[in-house]
């Protein structure tokens, strides 16, 4: 089997076999054989069983059904949908209904929502459960985008420790009448003077949520700095009796290893580090099953799955224009650290059909094979802290005023973010 092969075939029963089936140029011992190995237990959420304890974080713009199958491809894990409004889906908005659309061969059906009115909530979980829709149904109370906070919603949310506790009180409901799992995914807090995913936490705890995900940020920070390994591992001492997942900053499969050993997590929660490398889910694979083997793949490997990523795009949104227009931000994550000229770059940033990415690509250079370290570490989304964008007054008190619950009852309207 040739190295691209092995890179785009379809290998989802066990990412092992990717790994071992790819030739030595492609896969190399990390680090000479130490740490490589992570030691955990499948992650039970409720009645599931995730085998490999590796989530797919929600990424708005990312995670739609083509991502995730090349991301499936190479190992096991629990792949979740961009995040869908909770109203446009109960609406069944086309583009909601296309967000929440998964692959037959995807055996656990996992759906992010974000609401921030109890009872649309309450009713997306009731769609997705009664239409048969979800097999795992996530929270988002993560996002920092300001078109969000400032409605106080995502990462805004928690604050408001009723209307959390309400949202949650509604969700579970919905979803233990189809014994669908329930998690929820959250940040630190809005600032530093202002954490919340402590109380958050013990909130779900009580509701019986399957499991908890903390992105060590707060709001404030959007993106920026260093994620906070040490409040993870707070809550997992302080939520002893429900798994809780590490998400912010795994770069590579040591990184999760590293996370898992500093604070205890019952499995982690990979986002920008997979943006143009799904083998990352390869890697990781590899090393849950003790491998030091390493996806090092050529630039004409990398290639091939970028065309493919626009290939699958195409039957996603049915439709090429709209696909090429998708494919081009992956651009600059794909190519990372390879020897690509800034001229070719900017011409598959701007590509229309699938016909001029075949031609671009077939001006990659051949012989050009992995670049080590270059192509590796932070990638995506960073910038600086921000003052978080908030509902006037939003800080003054975790009770919601009067002007607050008029705004929340009228605030869900289509947005997307992360
Ligand atoms: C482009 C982008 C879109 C995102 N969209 C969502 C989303 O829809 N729902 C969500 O909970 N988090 C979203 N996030 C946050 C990620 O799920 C994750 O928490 C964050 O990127 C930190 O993890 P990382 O360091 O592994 O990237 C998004 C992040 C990015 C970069």
């Amino acid at each position: 089997m040739t190295v691209s092969a092995s890179l785009a075939s379809p290998q989802n029963d066990a990412a092992a076999h990717t790994c071992a089936q790819a030739t030595p140029s492609s896969t190399v011992p990390a680090d000479g054989g130490s740490a490589t190995r992570l030691e955990l237990p499948p992650l039970q959420l409720g009645n599931l069983t995730i085998d490999t304890p590796v989530v797919l974080a929600p990424m708005a713009g990312i995670t739609n059904k083509a991502f995730r199958r090349l991301c499936r491809e190479y190992g096991g894990g629990l792949y979740v949908t961009e995040m869908v409004t909770s109203r446009a889906l109960v609406e069944r908005n086309e583009k909601s209904m296309r967000i929440i659309s998964h692959d037959e061969d995807e055996s656990v059906r996992s759906v992010q929502l974000y609401g921030v009115e109890p009872k649309t909530v309450g009713a997306a979980v009731r769609m997705l459960v009664e239409e048969d829709r979800a097999d795992h149904i996530d929270l988002n109370f993560g996002c920092p985008v300001p078109k969000v906070t400032r409605k106080g919603g995502g990462s805004a949310l928690p604050w408001k420790t009723e209307l959390f506790e309400s949202i949650i009180r509604s969700a579970t409901r919905e979803a233990a009448q189809g014994n669908i799992p329930l998690t929820i995914k959250m940040r630190k807090g809005v600032t530093d003077d202002h954490l919340t995913f402590l109380d958050a936490g013990r909130i779900a705890r009580e509701y019986g949520v399957a499991a908890v995900t903390l992105h060590g940020r707060t709001t404030g920070q959007f993106y920026s700095g260093q994620a906070d390994w040490a409040a993870i591992k707070e809550l997992r001492e302080a939520l002893p009796d429900v798994p809780v997942l590490g998400n912010g900053d795994i770069w590579t499969a040591e990184d999760a290893i590293r996370m898992v050993r500093e604070t205890g997590v019952d499995g982690v929660v990979i986002g920008r580090g997979c943006q143009g490398r799904p083998w990352l889910f390869g890697d990781l694979q590899a090393a849950f099953e003790g491998s030091d083997q390493r996806f090092t793949p050529t630039l004409a490997e990398v290639g091939e799955t970028f065309y493919r990523h626009a290939e699958l795009l195409i039957d996603y949104f049915g439709n090429e224009e709209q696909a090429l227009r998708d494919i081009r931000k992956h651009v600059a994550w794909y190519f990372k650290g390879y020897a690509v000229g800034g001229e070719l770059r900017a011409a598959m940033a701007t590509v229309g059909t699938l016909e001029q990415l075949r031609a671009l690509l077939s001006e990659l250079n051949p012989d050009a094979g992995y670049p080590g370290a270059d192509a590796e570490g932070p990638r995506g989304r960073a910038g600086t802290p921000k003052r978080p964008a908030l509902p006037d007054g939003w800080l003054d008190s975790r009770d919601l005023s009067e002007a607050h619950r008029a705004m929340i009852a009228a605030a869900e309207s289509d947005v997307s973010g992360g």
